[in-house]
């Protein structure tokens, strides 16, 4: 597949942004959308990293996303069918996106997952991964594998068995370890365990996570609590600072950066234990923004297009697709929601307002 080069002009030329919190826009956005070359937005960020949600249910219930009781799902008529899900991965793939990650609510609880992972990965992107509480994997883990699944991200808050059951609501600790055995047995590797942090709750366990990230070589990527649970219950006094989290690691273990100069688009900043001995994650999306190198887009799975977790800007290529929409027009719709996108998340503007939609109805 060929992917049309950026045009030269006024967009090319800044289609680099500042490192770290926002892009510069001290030198104004571009004036206008380009309809061709990748999806990039009116500040030069060029967005290849796709997040394809393929449900909005769940089997857990973990309090920082979703109510114990009481949460309502989207109607099954307004899910994406697989079949218009593999045409947004294939409009998007043409459009320069080299990278799906496949989310939930819980994908595994999607029949047909393997299917849809089969179809996704013969598309030629460079990375398929998905994002899973692992209650699932024991059974998939080597289908998927087989299907073109590159890596996995297994979400686990609590090494003890009490406490992950208070944080998850359902569920078991060990299920989820044994999922990740699964995982690394069916080659999903690296394999990466992401962590909420919350202040009282589980931060006296970031160095019971750091062993366990050296002992079983998996990277462990420590997540500040984001505004996104269902219940609206988010305080600010409930996010641990990932510079505090690395602080306190660094005292025990000295950590080396592994990338100093922050150019990675990844959202974790990615360290190293000084020793050799394993790799750790912080994910500091409120206390460090990364919106300034943001290269992702968010597609729901009602069909939506975001271009940030906190934006509720969105534009439905469900619409487009059950109207009888070309490729062409969905492309289109691509360019039109990423082109809309804001220098950053305004989490920590005096206005910020949560998004409408919580974090298992976007897709992580
Ligand atoms: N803040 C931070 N991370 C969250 N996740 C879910 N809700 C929140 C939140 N409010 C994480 C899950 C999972 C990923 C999809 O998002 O733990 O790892
Ligand atoms: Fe389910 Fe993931 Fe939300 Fe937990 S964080 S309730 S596992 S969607």
């Amino acid at each position: 597949m060929t992917i049309t080069r950026l045009p030269v002009g006024p967009i090319a030329l800044r289609a680099k942004p500042s490192v770290g919190g926002e892009p510069d826009t001290q030198r104004g956005r571009s004036p206008s959308m380009p309809v061709h070359g990748p999806l990039i937005d009116s500040f030069g960020r060029v967005h290849t990293d796709m997040r394809l949600s393929v449900t909005d249910r769940c089997n857990f219930r973990c309090v920082y996303c979703m109510p114990d009781e009481g949460m309502t799902f989207l109607p099954r008529a307004e899910i994406l069918s697989f079949e218009e899900i593999a045409r947004v991965a294939r409009v998007a793939r043409g459009l320069g996106v080299t990278s799906v990650r496949l989310t939930g609510g819980e994908p595994l609880v999607r029949r047909g997952i393997v299917e849809l992972v089969r179809r996704v990965a013969a598309m030629g992107f460079d990375d398929v991964s998905l994002t899973t509480n692992g209650t699932g994997l024991a059974r998939l883990a080597e289908p998927l594998a087989q299907a073109g699944l590159q890596r996995v991200n297994i979400s686990c808050d609590s090494l003890q068995p009490d406490r992950f059951a208070q944080i998850r609501r359902r569920g078991e600790l060990s299920m989820v370890l044994k999922a990740m055995d699964a995982a690394e047995a069916a080659g999903l590797a690296p394999l990466k365990v992401n962590v909420v942090v919350m202040a009282g709750v589980n931060d006296d366990e970031v160095l019971d996570f750091c062993a366990f990230a050296r002992e079983h070589d998996r990277v462990v990527r420590f997540i500040e609590y984001m505004p996104l649970d269902a219940n609206g219950l988010w305080d600010r006094s409930q996010v641990v600072a990932g510079s505090d989290l690395l602080a306190q690691i660094g005292e025990r273990w000295p950590l080396v950066a592994c990338d100093p100069q922050g150019t990675d688009s990844a959202p974790a900043e990615r360290y190293r234990f000084a020793d050799g001995v394993g790799e750790i994650g912080v994910v500091a999306s409120v206390t460090r923004p990364f919106c300034g190198t943001c290269d992702r887009l968010r597609v729901t799975a009602d069909g939506a297009v975001r271009n940030c977790l906190f934006s509720d800007d969105e534009l439905s290529l469900r619409s487009v697709m059950r109207s009888g929409g070309t490729d062409d027009e969905m492309a289109m719709t691509l360019r039109t929601a990423i082109w809309g996108k804001l220098p950053g998340h305004g989490i920590n503007d005096p206005g910020f307002l949560r998004p409408h939609r919580s974090m298992s109805m976007i897709g992580g």
